[in-house]
């Protein structure tokens, strides 16, 4: 495999090595990256365009849609759908599943995707992106129900995300590895610039919204209190911290020069576990942090061994550097048994009802 080699020959060498890839996946993942390219213009035109700010409309989750995730939204149903490799999919913008009704169009995956992660930072002309995750469909493939989407992570044939930055990547696992590709807007094309991405295993940089300090539970407290104190706290180093309020970029900084990024269970509403959706942010990140050799966890357990309950459903993430999350997850085994003792830290408790 070389540097420089385009997207569609990648695949085509990918399906090669690995039977389990088959036409209707190469192309419907050549779709989804079509589909990537037109977002990445969209986002280009900001302003000119007249795509920045607010839509009319509030998503599943009740937060307030921007104009681009609408339009991204859009365009990945147009060319998924368009592709005649799926059975249905679902999207961060869309309450319910969304089958694919025509029989000349109904193929026997299923897309999963958040078209624009971290929307509000189009607005600042900051990174956005895409996340997206493919499922092999159970059954008849025949108007594909919520149950069906509904799978552990571990299922997952592929997960991808494009990154809309400075340049544009899109970053993809096929169970076998992570490789990286830069879009040549010259060409129209993307090019292999990263192969097989890896995550050093130590790290001395991590991530998180710290303005939720007060709402963290104790392993988390613990685990950045250590950090900020530096050469003269028990970890014996200094840490540098970044957050950039989109899981694609921080994923993306973690995959090249390591990192631990958390957003962890806390207490601001009760009502939600954590921040991040787990089937179109939290397992196609950690399948793919897993696959460059990281480790993702909710601290509590593995984020690809879940069971899912609900589409929209939401998680702690702890992802990232390998010994770091591992740390993590040792500091909440460590107060786990106290944790379920005491009212103030169980899983239902004085907090969470
Ligand atoms: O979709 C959620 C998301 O935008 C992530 O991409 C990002 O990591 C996080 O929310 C930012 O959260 P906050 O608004 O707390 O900074």
């Amino acid at each position: 495999m070389n540097r420089g080699l385009n997207f569609a020959r990648f695949l085509i060498e990918q399906k090669k090595r690995n039977k389990s890839i088959d036409d209707a996946l190469v192309s419907l993942i050549n779709d989804v990256s079509r589909a990537c390219k037109n977002i990445a213009i969209a986002i280009s035109k900001g302003a000119v365009g007249d795509y920045l700010g607010d839509a009319d409309g509030v998503n599943v989750q009740g937060e307030q849609q921007k104009k681009l995730d609408v339009v991204a939204n859009q365009i990945m149903i147009d060319f998924a759908e368009r592709s005649g490799n799926l059975a249905g999919l679902v999207s961060e913008e869309m309450e319910d599943v969304y089958p694919i009704v025509h029989d000349d169009l109904r193929g026997k995956y299923l897309l999963i995707f958040d078209p624009l992660d971290g929307s509000s930072n189009a607005d600042v002309n900051s990174s956005v992106g895409t996340i997206f995750s493919v499922l092999r469909c159970p059954g008849t493939c025949l108007n594909p129900t919520a149950a069906d989407f509904l799978r552990p992570g571990s299922e997952q044939i592929c997960a991808g995300y494009a990154i809309y930055g400075p340049s544009t990547m899109l970053v993809l696992t096929l169970g076998d590895g992570v490789h990286g590709f830069t879009l040549d807007r010259e060409f129209g094309e993307f090019v292999l610039t990263h192969i097989d991405m890896k995550i050093p295993v130590d790290t001395r940089e991590f991530a998180i919204n710290s303005s939720n300090q007060r709402f963290w539970e104790e392993p988390v407290r613990r685990y950045v209190g250590e950090c900020l104190a530096g050469t003269g706290g028990p970890r014996e180093a200094n840490f540098n911290m970044r957050w950039i309020a989109s899981m694609v970029a921080e994923v993306h900084r973690i995959l090249n020069r390591g990192g631990i990024f958390m957003y962890p269970r806390d207490t601001k509403d009760p009502g939600k576990p954590g921040r991040l959706r787990l089937l179109y942010e939290a397992y196609p990140m950690a399948f793919i942090v897993e696959q460059a050799g990281g480790a993702a966890s909710t601290g509590r357990e593995r984020i690809l061994d879940m069971q899912p309950e609900a589409l929209h459903q939401r998680v702690p993430v702890i992802l990232g550097s390998k010994n770091e999350v591992e740390l993590v997850v040792g500091y909440h085994n460590e107060l786990g048994l106290e944790e379920f003792k005491s009212p103030l830290f169980n899983v239902r408790n004085l907090f969470v009802q």
